[in-house]
């Protein structure tokens, strides 16, 4: 008997060390961790719990009958994050460089149906050379199985990508269709085609970090959301971004106890918005001083930095914040943030997360650029989200709100349930300048009667009481009382029952 169980203990030990000693030490030359160094750090101490240890590939092909390493290059099961369940899958790149084997892929589709089954987050740490060329369609069906899982479980789990080492080919599908893609600076790259490809293709001659590294996508085309320094860094940043999600669709936030008074006034808010309305200001103070212990979870936040998504708390409770950010380009919707934004709306209406959404837009960016690549059907992304989305939705005017961003930006029109805005929002079709520039054209060359016009617009539109008479604002706030005000709207809103016709789904702008 004691033999026997000294050979689970050996078998258990051959698993664990993946693919030796010298690739452990090549993985740790290169500042990557290994999978289940990853997998230590991202959970609770002592609760991992592993799956298919001992599973291995079935491929007799060009020698892989030879070769047989327990667990096939990834490491699976379940643990805890701050003591709630979360299901893992760690790709092991010292196993044939982590590439995805059928057996591979079933193992990360068991702990997926479980995930499902449960109701619990799903985070996938990548690092693999994709597709087992030595099993050929094998693997390209264990991909589509993860595929077709990624796609069901939208909207019902949460689920997380980290890309730690390569991603590339249609590998990159599976962490595309996720909710959230942290990436390591540096060590990792996400492309559907690779720097050889591109240079035989179209002769541009492009390094991989160029091509599909952290900085690349953090900040150009907007496919991952945050870049970190090392695996340490986003391991602990995907801890603190479970702290804020449920673990399914069916359940709230968790609520963390705050001693941040709900009432607690700002007076600084009162001089945020300069007197010059075309002067910025930085929209993230008034996200910090509102929410509690001034602690935000900024989403991609070096893309499309002219609005600003992410977490927050308010009385403990999760919301999601989106606002626009006077600091660029004057806070105006282009492609780029309305595709930003629009995914994190439907984000938190999936997952039961109140919207609190502050409102400094001038309206959209204007230009060929933004017509040729689509504004249009971007722009309705944005809108489409806000107006089907059923959560509370508490919406704050602090200046401007011009033209169809004010109907986008949570209006009262796209079933904001609470409207509020500052003394100083200006909700009108467009600004004063534009407005009588097109309104009384015939006056262009007389510059006095154009500034008196202008003055007229000005005290007449560029004020938030016409909206306001009209039920649009329900209520002009005193900005220090902005926290207290939210805070009461959120607590009268947590029961809010709202549903959509039902339908098979609907067909938002894609
Ligand atoms: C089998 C692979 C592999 C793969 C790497 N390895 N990729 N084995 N299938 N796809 C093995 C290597 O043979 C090597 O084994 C070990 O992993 C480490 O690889 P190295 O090349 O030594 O490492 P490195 O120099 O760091 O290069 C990493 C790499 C490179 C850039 C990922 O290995 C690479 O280009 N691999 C091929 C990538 C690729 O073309 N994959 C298919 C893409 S198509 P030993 O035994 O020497 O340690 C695809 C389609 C998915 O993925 C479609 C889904 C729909």
């Amino acid at each position: 008997m004691q033999e026997i169980l000294e050979q689970l203990e050996q078998k258990r030990q051959a698993a664990r060390l993946g693919g030796g000693k010298r690739r452990i030490e090549a993985q740790h030359a290169r500042g990557k961790l290994t999978a289940r160094e990853r997998i230590e750090l991202l959970l609770d101490p002592g609760s991992f719990e592993e799956t298919d240890m001992f599973v291995e590939h079935r491929c007799t092909d060009f020698g892989m009958d030879q070769q047989h390493i327990p667990g096939d290059g990834v490491v699976t099961g379940q643990g805890t994050i701050d003591g709630r369940l979360v299901f893992v899958f760690a790709q092991d790149f010292t196993v044939f460089g982590g590439s995805l084997s059928e057996a591979h892929a079933e193992k990360i589709c068991k702990i997926m149906d479980r995930a499902m089954k449960v109701g619990a987050p799903v985070i996938g740490l990548n690092d693999s050379g994709g597709a087992r060329i030595q099993e050929g369609v094998a693997s390209l069906a264990g991909y589509a199985e993860v595929f077709q899982r990624n796609v069901l479980a939208s909207g019902v789990i949460p689920q997380i990508s980290v890309i730690m080492g390569p991603c590339a080919g249609g590998a990159v599908y599976s962490p595309a269709m996720t909710d959230f893609i942290f990436m390591v600076k540096d060590s990792s790259y996400m492309f559907v085609t690779g720097p050889d490809v591109v240079k035989t293709v179209t002769n541009e001659i492009v390094s991989a970090e160029e091509l599909g590294g952290a900085v690349t996508h953090t900040q150009r085309s907007g496919v991952a959301d945050l870049a970190f320094e090392n695996d340490v860094e986003a391991l602990a940043e995907v801890r603190r971004l479970i702290g804020f999600l449920p673990a399914n669709n069916r359940e709230k936030p968790p609520v963390r106890p705050t001693d941040d008074p709900a009432d607690r006034e700002e007076p600084s808010l009162d001089t945020l918005v300069p007197s010059n309305p075309n002067k910025p200001y930085d929209m993230k103070e008034l996200i910090f001083k509102v929410v509690d212990e001034g602690e935000f979870f900024e989403i991609a936040p070096d893309f499309a930095k002219n609005i600003i998504t992410g977490f927050a708390r308010i009385e403990g409770s999760t919301v999601g914040i989106v606002a626009n950010q006077p600091m660029v380009l004057a806070g105006c919707l282009d492609i780029d943030s309305s595709r930003k934004a629009a995914r994190f709306v439907r984000f938190c209406d999936c997952f039961n997360i109140p919207i609190v959404t502050f409102v400094d837009v001038p309206g959209f960016l204007p230009g060929t650029a933004q017509e040729y690549g689509g504004i249009i059907k971007h722009g309705a992304k944005l809108l489409y989200a806000y107006a089907e989305a059923t959560v509370p939705k508490v919406t704050v005017i602090t200046r401007k709100a011009y033209g169809g961003a004010y109907d986008v930006m949570s209006s009262k029109h796209l079933r904001g349930d609470v409207n509020y805005a500052w003394p100083t929002a200006e909700i009108a079709v467009m600004g004063p300048k534009g407005a009588v520039e097109i309104i009384f054209r015939a006056d262009l060359g007389d510059p006095a009667k154009i500034e008196q016009r202008t003055q007229e617009y000005r005290e007449r539109f560029a004020n938030p009481f016409i909206a306001a008479k009209r039920g649009f604002i329900d209520d002009v706030i005193m900005p220090h009382g902005t926290r207290r005000r939210i805070a009461q709207s959120l607590r009268w809103l947590k029961n809010k029952k709202l549903e959509n016709p039902w339908k098979k789904h609907g067909n938002i702008p894609l």
